[in-house]
């Protein structure tokens, strides 16, 4: 390692200034790593994936994949990414140097990171042009028909949904190029306040509607009914998505870490705030879907088409309305942030570029993959593979098997490769905190159990195994 480490610095020497840019406190930490776990994910998909798959015998899955799955691969992520202080490309091989082609792993995070960004933005586009819908007013009908046409004004434009989406892209690139510290943790350490204190104030209105209860015993009381193998591996996906792991943010985002950070403990309360958030978004949703007699499973539409004809029928709706459309904004951007953070560093260390060239290309790389995403409901509607559409496509693909299939390769070279002593010393600090147990138990779980649950999932949830009848 010694030559390679040399050599490396030297490299980065020449390009950098002398130090790397990284967060730069604790709590900085703590909100950059919650921003980019909290998105439209906890907003715009758990509660219709809840929805769609029978409520709460769902969410206890999805609890489930996030302990045993998601939890330990997420702190190897982010130690291998601290360890390795570079990009998830080069993180594989300058902490085992000579260990083969495991930086293929980086390579398909970043395949991943772009399909993600493509439809992911073009949600966020919807969610900013809500925004400025709610405020002005022009979204206000208790007629989902109404709402549902406004929805599609939007998403069947062409000009509109492109529009739209390179307004939030060139909004995150210009955050993006202010770089780390004044960049990703100046805005996730303001954003995430607030967006929590929104949350809980939409909560406690909902919570005081009519049917209320209603909504709560569909989000907390389980229905195993609707469960199959094929549920299981959206869970799955979901706990992938919900933590960004799988896919190099979270070595990207590690390698940003204060070397005195308790790993563990941070990856710890980051998974128990999301899903506090999750809960929260869905305690503040489906009372009031209840309430003014929707059915909960919408799908994707419900949170653009449902829940602005919930709201309409709220007193003071409208200004309800913009907080929520404002809060998932809020969660969209600290998301975004963290996505496109994997190839600008990426290309910045690689290609020796400045942070803004870096910006400029990945922007650039992104105008096919973004415009598949933003026109699959209008000009490209009719280019579907498997029967779907590019968006759905993109977000199939990404967390249902190549974040998936990137948590276990991850997991093999940390279980397998890194091995469990080097971990445990990057994991209490070079001794500093006395997590040895913990660090066992981690890879220990890494190398045997990860791969074989998540790829045993993966296939009987792909329909990979039905010879076997399973
Ligand atoms: N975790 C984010 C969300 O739930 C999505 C995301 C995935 C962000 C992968 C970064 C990387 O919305």
């Amino acid at each position: 390692m010694g030559f390679m480490h040399t050599m490396n610095n030297t490299a980065a020497l020449q390009v950098a200034p002398a130090s790397r840019d990284g967060f730069s406190s604790r709590f900085g930490v703590l909100a950059a790593t919650l921003g980019s776990a909290v998105g439209l994910g906890n907003i715009w998909k758990v509660p219709y994936l809840t929805g769609a798959n029978g409520g709460a015998g769902f969410l206890l899955i999805y609890l489930l994949a996030t302990l045993a799955i998601g939890l330990p691969i997420m702190i190897a992520e982010i130690t291998l990414g601290r360890r390795a202080q570079s990009n998830p490309l080069t993180a594989f091989r300058r902490v085992a140097p000579g260990s083969g082609p495991w930086w293929l792993t980086g390579l398909l995070g970043i395949a991943a990171s772009f399909l993600i960004i493509a439809f992911y933005s073009e949600v966020g586009g919807w969610v900013f042009a809500y925004v400025l819908q709610a405020l002005r007013g022009t979204l206000t009908s208790t007629d989902p028909a109404v709402t549902q046409a406004a929805f599609e004004r939007l998403t069947r434009d062409p000009a509109q949904s492109l529009f739209w989406q390179w307004a939030v892209l060139l909004l995150i690139g210009a955050i993006l190029m202010a770089g780390v510290t004044k960049g990703i943790e100046a805005v996730t350490k303001r954003l995430m306040p607030l967006l929590l204190i929104l949350l809980i104030g939409l909560c406690a209105v909902s919570l005081t509607l009519d049917r209320a209860r209603e909504g709560l015993h569909f989000l907390f009381a389980p229905d195993f009914h609707r469960i199959t193998v094929g549920t299981v591996l959206v869970a799955m996906g979901l706990a992938f998505f919900k933590l960004s792991i799988g896919m190099g943010t979270m070595i990207t985002y590690g390698s940003y870490y204060r070397a005195d950070q308790n790993i563990p403990a941070t990856a710890l309360r980051v998974m128990l705030a999301d899903l506090t958030i999750s809960l929260l978004a869905g305690i503040a949703i489906f009372p009031a879907v209840f309430t003014f007699g929707f059915a909960p499973a919408s799908g994707p539409s419900l949170v653009f088409i449902t829940l602005p004809a919930v709201f309409a029928q709220i007193p003071q709706g409208q200004w309800l309305m913009s907080v929520f459309f404002i809060l998932t904004a809020f969660a969209a951007t600290g998301a975004l942030l963290s996505l496109l953070e994997v190839p600008i560093l990426t290309f910045q260390e690689l290609l020796h570029l400045k942070r803004r060239q870096a910006t400029l290309l990945t922007l650039m790389l992104l105008v096919l993959p973004s415009a598949g995403a933003a026109l699959s409901l209008s000009t490209l509607s009719s280019w579907r593979v498997a029967g779907l559409n590019l968006f759905d496509l993109f977000d199939y693909v990404s967390s249902n098997i190549l974040m998936p299939l990137g948590g276990v390769l991850l997991a093999l070279f940390t279980g397998w490769v890194w091995g469990a002593e080097r971990l445990g010393n990057a994991l209490s600090n070079q001794g500093r905190l006395s997590n040895g147990g913990l660090a066992r138990a981690i890879s220990g779980l890494l190398k045997y159990v990860t791969p074989i649950l998540v790829l045993a999932v993966m296939a009987s949830g792909l329909g990979l195994l039905s010879f076997l009848g399973a």
